[in-house]
């Protein structure tokens, strides 16, 4: 039976996550990203580095069976793969930007200008909906330099942080695709019923990685009188876990909540007399 074969970003946005992810998952290979297709010991699979731009066609001419991805990439490069999971992180914009002294009024300023981007497709796409007629210019990399160097009037690019435009004093003026990671599988998957059960596997742990995202483990002593006030604060999945302590008329409340909301729970909890919290990681939730 052959390896499941997972094409990941070798460097740039999304290598950092991918890599966590999987090892969360429990593939471990062994020096990450050294290699350009890495082994793993834990699970019958294997890594392939590669550029994010390349990782659809790997997928869909069977080079890989499974992407992680920004969806930019999938849109852009209609490649036939399918969208197995979103995975929550990895979010950015493709957002039209453009020096930041321009006099930018409006969708129409586009109309005669050079756009700069390694997304022509998107780009072609959203024009055409929009009836602007402006002319695309197809760069590889380094889009965001193209305007400062006069090879473009405006770039279209992926947008996170905002920091590359801020660098290059450019200003995002419209945000036509949001995009985050995906999962991605091709044909090869479908005609190997070893991978299909292996990439069951593979998405159990994933979502049990991706469920305790967020998630903090709470657990406090609070006396028996005040139980029922503490469990309305953290009702937890089923019910809280409420054991007794040694102490009598005391008892060990336990409870998972979102981490957003934690410090407000806590304090919650301390007012109706809870004591000695403790609050630890979520490694997996399996539900
Ligand atoms: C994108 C894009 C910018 C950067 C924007 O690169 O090309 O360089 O992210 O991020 P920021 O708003 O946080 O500065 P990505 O890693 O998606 O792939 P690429 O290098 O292949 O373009
Ligand atoms: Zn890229």
């Amino acid at each position: 039976m052959s390896n499941l074969r997972i094409a990941l970003q070798a460097k740039g946005r999304l290598n950092a996550d991918s890599t966590a992810l999987l090892r969360e998952a429990g593939i471990n290979v062994e020096d990450p990203g050294r290699k350009f297709l890495a082994k793993s010991s834990s699970f019958p699979a294997e890594l392939l580095y590669l550029r994010d731009d390349d990782i659809p066609r790997a997928v869909g001419m069977g080079a890989a069976d499974l992407g992680i991805v920004g969806y930019n990439e999938v849109l852009e490069r209609e490649e036939p793969v399918e969208v197995v999971r979103h995975l929550g992180w990895g979010a950015c914009h493709l957002s039209l930007a453009v020096p930041s002294s321009a006099q930018y009024d409006g969708p129409e300023w586009f109309s005669g200008k050079r756009i700069a981007t390694s997304y022509p497709n998107i780009l072609r796409g959203f024009l055409r909906e929009k009836g602007i007629s402006a002319s695309v210019h197809q760069i590889a990399g380094s889009v965001e330099v193209a305007p400062s160097v006069g090879l473009a009037d405006a770039v279209f690019d992926i947008v996170s942080s905002g920091g590359t435009l801020l660098r290059n004093s450019l200003v995002e003026v419209y945000r036509v695709v949001e995009s985050e990671a995906v999962l991605i599988s091709g044909p090869s998957l479908h005609s190997d019923a070893g991978k299909e059960s292996d990439l069951g596997r593979l998405l159990f742990r994933f979502d049990s990685v991706m469920q305790s995202r967020g998630k903090k483990y709470l657990l406090m002593n609070i006396p028996d009188d005040r139980l029922e006030e503490a469990i309305r604060i953290v009702p937890a999945m089923r019910s809280p876990t409420v054991l007794p302590l040694a102490q009598r008329g005391w008892s060990s409340l336990h409870s998972v909540v979102e981490e957003d909301v934690l410090w407000d729970k806590v304090q919650a909890l301390k007012a109706v007399g809870a004591e000695g919290i403790l609050v630890l990681d979520v490694e997996k939730l399996i539900l």
